[in-house]
């Protein structure tokens, strides 16, 4: 397959995780990929895993001056998707009463303020026929319990990618709203805790279990190649809206 032949696609967060997944999917689909993040050492590991024809660019979301340099790093781009969360989002998951605002403040800045610094920077790098697809979550419109500070992180970049696919537009813009995905995001979490976290969801799922980065993958190339889709917002949740 190779649908993405010729393009370049920039993956942020790409060191791990979904964005590794896509990464890997996009160098299949015959695309020249860059993975970025905020480590030299583990972008290069995820540059072996991923074999020849990922590049690595050091990029700090939460950093302006970063963010910057990027933009100078990167003169081209067709595609452009920001898995990045900060490392401390997980830690957020806590009642009000709990919630730690300094980690919530981290969290917006990478995946709100961060993402959007970053678009500004690249947009005139974009090709007029490429996309940008951000990352939410279902919290957005789903009470989980715990999610208060999560939620409003990711329904600001589901409100503001909406704007943004007018305003940049022919540029397509879009968000993928995970579900559970089984990543590295929760290996803080003591693995007694973390498995039964994911056998609860998969039983409550009507698909009958938690997401793979490659589930995600399969939709960032979908969003990254259908030039009639913008604007969206793209459940890949097992069905996890529906109750
Ligand atoms: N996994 C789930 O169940 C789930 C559910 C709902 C939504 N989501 C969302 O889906 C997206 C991807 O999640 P994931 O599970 O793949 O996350 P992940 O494995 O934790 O990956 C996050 C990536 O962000 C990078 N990153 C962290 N801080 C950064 C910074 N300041 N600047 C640049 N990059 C930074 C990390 O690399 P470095 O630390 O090396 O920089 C890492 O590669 C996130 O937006 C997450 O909120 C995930």
């Amino acid at each position: 397959m190779t649908v993405l032949a010729g393009k370049h696609v920039v993956v942020v967060g790409g060191a791990s995780g979904m964005g590794e997944a896509i990464a890997r999917k996009a160098l299949e689909a015959g695309a020249r990929v860059t993975i970025a993040g905020s480590s030299q050492a583990r972008l290069a590991a995820a540059a072996k895993r991923l074999g020849t024809g990922a590049a690595t660019l050091v990029l700090d979301l939460a950093d302006a001056g970063s963010i910057a340099a990027a933009g100078r790093a990167i003169p081209a781009l067709d595609h452009l998707l920001i898995t990045a969360q900060s490392r401390a989002a997980v830690q957020t998951i806590r009642p009000l009463a709990e919630l730690d605002f300094d980690l919530l403040r981290q969290a917006f800045e990478v995946k709100l303020f961060g993402a959007l610094r970053l678009v500004r920077e690249l947009a005139g790098a974009l090709a007029r026929d490429g996309s940008i697809t951000f990352f939410s979550g279902g919290a957005s419109r789903r009470i989980i319990p715990g999610h208060v500070g999560l939620a409003a992180v990711n329904a600001a970049i589901e409100a503001a990618a909406r704007q943004l696919a007018r305003e940049l537009a022919p540029v397509r813009v879009n968000v993928i709203s995970p579900g559970l995905v089984r990543t590295g995001a929760y290996d803080a979490m003591p693995e007694a805790q973390r498995e039964a976290m994911f056998a609860a969801r998969a039983r409550a799922l009507p698909v009958g279990r938690v997401g793979e980065p490659e589930d995600i993958a399969l939709a960032a190339l979908h969003l990254m190649t259908n030039g009639y889709v913008s604007g969206a917002v793209q459940d890949v949740d097992g069905g996890g809206l529906l109750g």
